[in-house]
């Protein structure tokens, strides 16, 4: 009985059968390899840790002073150019921004190290290096290399010492952690073009306690000649501040075109 069955089976064994075999055998490996792999794939995005920081920002066609990029419902703009540098020393900005109204504000005192972020010029910088005297120190950290020479130069002229000039990223500071009083940023944020991942490496740079001051001009205020994606609404700045470890202190509206809005650093485990 064992032969007549290997006897049938030789019979089946044609080439043409062969080839059907095989043909079988080989579709069957791809299909199971092509299985094994989109599964794998599909459990590892679920898992992987990058995968929110891949959904936090969406693309559209950028407007005309925008990026394209869209934060918590904001188009973030585009960053001002060292060769706009002029404007930030324009004389009737004293008029239209009130600097020292602004450094009176925010309360600092003798020997506080403050990160101006976004220092441009150091226009507000080398305002505050009075107040904060020889023990104070002022981290200028700047994306943009230029206006790091142009806050050199002017800090030449002057004779001010304690501003650090600091080439940093668009998505890090590179300051030291725990090392900051106040961080400052004046007209600065709405441009960053990683506000999330800037304002994580900035809260890492802050003492607990430590203070960021946002000043951004009033979106809630028609009469304010700004354009529309360099102004920002308080509602929108608590909005991106609070799923970091800061919690909402005051928003402050002495200022002309500008509100101050100030949160402070939370113990986190
Ligand atoms: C409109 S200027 C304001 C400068 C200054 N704060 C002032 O009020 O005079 C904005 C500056 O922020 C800088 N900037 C943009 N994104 C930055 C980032 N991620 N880190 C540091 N600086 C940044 C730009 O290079 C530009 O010089």
């Amino acid at each position: 009985m064992i032969t007549k069955f290997l006897n049938s089976c030789w019979r089946g064994l044609q080439p043409r059968n062969i080839i059907k075999i095989c043909a079988i055998v080989v579709g069957g490996l791809f299909l199971f390899s092509y299985a094994t792999i989109s599964l794998k794939g599909d459990s590892h995005s679920k898992t992987d840790k990058t995968r929110p920081a891949s959904t936090r920002y969406e693309k559209r066609t950028p407007s005309r002073d925008g990026i394209g990029k869209i934060y918590m419902g904001r188009e973030i703009s585009q960053v001002m150019g060292h060769l706009a540098a002029g404007w930030l020393e324009r004389p009737e900005r004293e008029r239209e921004e009130m600097p020292n109204k602004l450094i009176e504000m925010l309360k600092l005192k003798e020997g506080d190290v403050v990160a101006d972020i976004g220092v441009g010029t150091g226009y507000i910088a080398r305002r505050i290096s009075l107040k904060i005297g020889d023990t104070g120190t002022i981290y200028g950290v700047e994306i943009q290399q230029e206006m790091l020479d142009i806050l050199a130069k002017k800090m030449a002229e002057e004779g001010i010492t304690n501003i650090k000039g600091v080439l940093g990223t668009i998505t890090d500071p590179k300051l030291p952690p725990n090392s900051v009083d106040l961080a400052l940023m004046v007209d600065v944020y709405h441009e960053f073009s990683h506000p999330y991942e800037m304002m994580q490496n900035i809260c890492r740079a802050l003492k607990v306690g430590g203070r960021v001051a946002f000043v951004e001009y009033r979106l809630e205020d028609d009469s304010v000649p700004i354009k529309r994606l360099h102004k920002m609404s308080e509602l929108q700045v608590i909005k991106e501040a609070t799923p970091h470890p800061l919690s909402w202190i005051e928003t402050l509206d002495g200022l002309p075109w500008q509100h101050v809005i100030i949160f402070e650093k939370v113990a986190t485990e």
